[in-house]
């Protein structure tokens, strides 16, 4: 299993435990985090599924790939710590990630 903390813009926070393997994005709605829309599944392509990675933990979930990159385009409030939640894997190494909502995703 691996832990997921989601912190919300108001400062309420939302813990699970996940297993590995799955994506930020699917942690998020298969513990009720309505912030995440996710409208395109996961395949890319609507970008409603930003969230703000902890800066601490930018490395270990690794740099947006290119095509992320140019979805990330369309996220609002983009931020540098910005990523598409359906983009991170949540992997062993990834155990006690610390994500932030954004405040709107449309
Ligand atoms: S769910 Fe659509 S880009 Fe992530």
């Amino acid at each position: 299993m691996v832990k997921v903390r989601f912190l919300r813009p108001d400062g309420s926070e939302e813990a699970c435990d996940v297993a590995a393997g799955l994506t930020v994005m699917e942690a998020a709605l298969n513990n009720g985090v309505d912030e995440i829309i996710a409208d395109c599944g996961g395949a890319l392509s609507c970008a409603t599924c930003h969230v703000y990675v902890d800066e601490a933990w930018m490395g270990r979930a690794g740099a947006p790939s290119e095509a992320e990159e140019e979805m990330l385009e369309f996220a609002l409030d983009r931020r540098p710590t910005s990523r598409l939640s359906c983009q991170i894997k949540l992997v062993e190494g990834l155990d006690g990630l610390s994500i932030t909502l954004p405040e709107r995703q449309q």
